[in-house]
């Protein structure tokens, strides 16, 4: 079911005792303002995840990982299995990362797979999809969006989409300081849901969570998130600092 949702992906940030330094007092800002309608969620670096799993016990703050391989487990050195997050106290995994698909060379094959898995392993999934700059003037956006959804959720269930939120992040806006315009950013979420109401039926496109992703600040925050499609955002940059997302989580409460 939609839910208004703001998550923080860290990227290869903070060690652990700067980790559990910036989830304290996340915590301490949350504590005097408790948000009612926005799910918070954090996803640290894998090393992080179980000291802030422990820190989170007993808080509405929920747990993220930016990852996981695409098999259960087995001899693929230097790769993190679904389990494993989950085990480490994941509710969350963000999948198809535009810098994954850059870095990584991720396609839609590789993200399916990481899809069903992370399911599977009772993982809520935050699946990224976006243009890139290039393609968005060449007038690909919505081919693009068309492709990441029929390929990167094939084979999705009914009951799957209810553990699916979509993040809607242009390429071309992530740690640029170059937003999407909020009509830019609506326009996208509209037409994800269009899509997804025509390839898996059943509503699913009304009824899901789609985020918007890139150079989300304090300072834009209520602008994006006061558009009737966005259900809030997945933050990169502005999550480093308690504070700055603290804000954007305000911004999602009131607007
Ligand atoms: P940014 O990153 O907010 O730093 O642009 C967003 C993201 O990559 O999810």
């Amino acid at each position: 079911m939609k839910k208004n949702v703001i998550a923080g992906n860290w990227k290869m940030h903070k060690t652990n005792r700067e980790a559990l330094r910036l989830v304290t007092r996340l915590m301490k800002l949350m504590e005097k303002h408790p948000p009612r309608k926005t799910e918070v969620v954090v996803c640290p670096p894998f090393t992080a995840l179980a000291p802030v799993a422990e820190l989170l016990k007993g808080s509405a703050i929920r747990l993220g990982a930016q990852n996981i391989f695409w098999e259960e487990e087995g001899a693929f050195t230097g790769e993190v299995a679904a389990r494993m997050v989950r085990g480490a106290g994941a509710r969350y995994v963000i999948i198809g990362h535009s810098e994954r698909r850059r870095y990584f060379k991720e396609d839609e094959s590789v993200i399916n797979k990481k899809i069903q898995l992370a399911l599977k392993n009772k993982l809520q999934v935050i699946h990224c999809v976006g243009e890139t700059l290039e393609e968005r003037r060449h007038n690909l956006t919505q081919d693009i969006i068309i492709n990441q959804l029929e390929w990167g959720l094939k084979g999705l269930t009914g009951d799957d989409f209810k553990k699916v939120v979509i993040a809607y992040e242009p390429v071309w806006a992530i740690g640029t300081g170059k937003t999407a315009t909020p009509e830019q950013a609506q326009e996208v979420h509209a037409f994800i849901r269009e899509i997804l109401n025509t390839l898996y039926g059943n509503q699913v496109g009304s009824r899901i969570t789609i985020v918007y992703g890139g150079s989300v600040k304090p300072e834009n925050a209520a602008g994006l998130l006061s558009q009737p499609d966005v259900n809030r955002a997945l933050v990169g940059g502005a999550c480093l600092d308690a504070r700055s997302f603290f804000k954007i989580i305000q911004a999602s409460e009131t607007t």
